[in-house]
């Protein structure tokens, strides 16, 4: 087995705003082995975009911050990093790409421009060197013509296309570890498919390391190799994929994965689990999948279950596991 890059303890990352405190990642455990995809699916607000930030120390000051816990990367700790440190590696070590690729880009820098820049934050790279690598990022995305491309603006490209640029920039400085958030909800379900492939193809050439992070499973399935389930601040659930799919254990995930469309069913009617999470400012005593579970007892209401390992590799948060 591959060597763990990325190893997230006990992390908790919380909001102190002026209407109370927001909870929004509160506890939570995972790692990253080399050429892996690991997956944080969820539904919206339960602290994906939050974990992905506090990796690399750029929540929103001075309300965020990470109160507890490690970020442990090639066995340092970036959490006890200074400013100066901690950017040595964001771009190099850990690139992320952001749900919606127009907010990345700059709209008055050309293309060209805007990869040239970030290939230049890698140290000791020649002025003549910058633009074979700005190409060579545009080649492993897929980008037709580079040569052409890099007198181009964002306006001038399909969503698809500047989605690509993104992910080019994001590559440019050969990290050893992206963080994709989301990047496929802004695109149609031809061009999402085409990314998704592109995606596993450039992990097959760099054995780049992958955080990917959606709220579809239909998208964990196709992407990623083992998968955390997070549920309102928590990761409640942690297996490869295809353990998740053959043998789903928290009722949480039981009921996303009831959510997900298939085509080998008739009754096209999806289910969706009643009921809101919990608000991060004022989370419920027992488990917070309390109100909306099932099959949940009176322990469940009054004390949070711990997590418990019941395979190899499968982890559970729940009473009924344990
Ligand atoms: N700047 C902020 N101030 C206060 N709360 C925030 C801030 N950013 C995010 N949050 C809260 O943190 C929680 C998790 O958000 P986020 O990680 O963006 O969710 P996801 O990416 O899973 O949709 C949400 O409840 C959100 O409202
Ligand atoms: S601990 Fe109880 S409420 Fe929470 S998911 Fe399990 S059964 Fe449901
Ligand atoms: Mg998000």
């Amino acid at each position: 087995m591959s060597k763990v890059l990325l190893e997230v303890e006990d992390l908790h990352t919380f909001f102190f705003t002026r209407r109370g405190v927001v909870k929004a990642v509160d506890g939570i455990s995972f790692y990253v082995r080399e050429g892996e995809t690991f997956g944080l699916v969820g539904e919206s607000a339960c602290g994906k975009t939050v974990t992905a930030l506090s990796i690399l120390r750029l929540l929103p000051e001075p309300a965020g911050r990470i109160v507890a816990g490690k970020v442990v990367f090639d066995g340092t700790n970036l959490l006890e990093l200074d400013k100066k440190e901690m950017r040595a590696y964001r771009g190099r070590e850990i690139s992320m790409i952001l749900q919606d690729p127009m907010t990345s880009l700059n709209p008055v820098y050309s293309i060209g421009d805007q990869i040239a820049e970030a290939v230049r934050m890698r140290h000791d790279l020649p002025d003549n060197m910058v633009e074979p690598e700005v190409i060579s990022a545009l080649r492993l995305l897929k980008i037709p013509s580079p040569e052409t491309i890099l007198g181009e603006y964002p306006f001038q490209m399909s969503g698809g296309m500047r989605q690509r640029v993104v992910g080019a920039i994001a590559m440019s400085c050969r990290p050893r570890l992206l963080i994709a958030d989301e990047p496929t909800t802004a695109l149609d379900a031809t061009i999402q498919a085409q990314y998704l492939a592109l995606f596993k193809d450039v992990q097959k050439k760099t054995n780049i390391s992958i955080i990917f992070i959606t709220h579809d499973f239909g998208v964990v399935a196709n992407m990623c190799h083992r998968v955390g389930v997070m549920y309102a601040g928590k990761i409640v659930e942690t297996a490869t994929t295809s353990e998740l799919f053959k043998a789903p254990k928290h009722p949480y995930t039981v009921a996303m994965m009831d959510s997900v469309p298939r085509l080998d069913h008739k009754d096209k009617r999806l289910y969706s689990i009643k009921g809101q999470p919990p608000s991060l400012m004022n989370l419920p005593p027992g488990c917070r999948f309390y109100p909306r579970c099932s099959v949940a007892t009176d322990v469940c209401r009054k004390r949070e279950p711990h997590q418990v390992e019941i395979s190899d590799g499968h982890s559970v948060s729940c009473w009924r596991v344990q």
